[in-house]
């Protein structure tokens, strides 16, 4: 075996220190477009979807004329909620603690009963929703590009797959004991296939599994050949920070891992499929026990940084090249602002 360099990991700090979360709610998740829901949740003006985006309570809501507007879900009154619920139906905009109410803008246009005026220019703070493929994205920065700039080449290569021709068919929710890197690890890279995904890897060819990038760190698409006779597919596409699709024959799979803290990420499974599609259940089943397996190494993994006996590994120059591309993009976001280098806060 010749010898090369090994890369390190990213140290275990960036997993565990809340001053790194923090910024990273600030660096990455306020200035990326993050996926937060599906366009067919909404078919009606007032059709609403909330989200905790990294710790920002967030709302998406069809407009009158069709349109998607999103705003923080909080009141400048006194920091209650315009709506409750994940999803729903609220043909207003009026909070939920004491009623103030808003035009389709977000500017105050009722503060009831309040005994004052409320002080000019008083409204919700607004974010940039668009859509791509059904996908809804909300983006907190108004400065970053718009949702399809953004995306770039990671378009043009998703056209052969035909992903707005599959109709809903279900949606999994786990909330994971772990910081949203570590799943991300994971997902990166196919070198723990063979051992973490025993079943999956009888149906796909697991150590031909291939993570390819395109000259952008942001995103990249994974294959796997499939063994003959067996449902699986295996096409992967990630892109950053944390929007994943996996296809396969007749339909596919939406996964995303969103940060609810330093150390919880909700993993979120969309199955599509097409009318005809065959063996829906088994492969919905086949998809959600892969899952299983890389939460149950992944929340071991969290509990070993926890410890404290690990500061960093190596990488794999065969299988984890992407993993140190999203490693660099973590390192590029946070280390000019670690340790008090600069101020990371950029919403109000
Ligand atoms: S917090 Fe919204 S009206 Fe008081
Ligand atoms: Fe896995």
């Amino acid at each position: 075996m010749t010898s090369v360099s090994l890369t390190e990991t990213l140290p275990t700090r960036y997993y565990l220190d809340p001053a790194i979360w923090e910024i990273e709610r600030h660096q990455i998740f306020a200035k990326t477009w993050v996926m937060i829901g599906l366009e067919h949740q909404l078919p009606r003006p007032g059709d609403y979807i909330a989200e905790q985006l990294a710790g920002w309570p967030v709302f998406v809501q069809r407009a009158e004329d069709g349109s998607l507007r999103a705003f923080h879900n909080m009141c400048p009154h006194r920091a209650g909620p315009i709506v409750y619920d994940t999803g729903g139906h609220q043909a207003n905009l009026v909070c939920r603690y004491h009623g103030w109410a808003f035009d389709k803008e977000g500017m105050l246009i009722n503060a009831r009963d309040f005994g004052a005026e409320a002080p000019p220019g008083t409204c919700l703070t607004k974010l940039r929703a668009q859509t791509w493929r059904g996908f809804v994205f909300v983006c907190l920065d108004p400065s970053t590009p718009d949702l399809i700039e953004w995306l770039g080449g990671f378009i043009a290569e998703c056209e052969q797959y035909p992903t707005d021709h599959y109709t809903f068919h279900s949606r999994t929710v786990r909330r994971m004991e772990m910081n949203w890197k570590v799943y991300n690890d994971n997902f990166v890279e196919g070198y723990h296939l063979p051992t973490v995904h025993p079943a999956m890897s009888r149906e796909v060819e697991a150590l031909q599994y291939r993570v390819e990038g395109k000259g952008d760190p942001k995103w990249n698409i994974h294959t796997a050949p499939r063994r003959d006779g067996i449902s699986w597919s295996g096409v992967w596409g990630y892109f950053f920070p944390c929007f994943s699709f996996d296809i396969f024959p007749g339909g596919m799979a939406v996964e995303r891992w969103l940060p609810v803290g330093k150390d919880q990420t909700d993993l979120i499974f969309e199955y599509f499929f097409a009318d005809d599609a065959d063996d829906v259940d088994t492969i919905v089943k086949s998809s959600e026990d892969v899952a299983d397996e890389d939460v149950r190494v992944g929340e071991y993994v969290q509990k070993n940084l926890q410890a404290g006996l690990y500061r960093a590994g190596w990488l794999s120059p065969k299988y984890e090249l992407a993993l140190g591309e999203f490693h660099q993009l973590i390192r590029d976001a946070v280390d000019p602002y670690v340790d008090g280098a600069a101020s990371p806060v950029t919403v109000r």
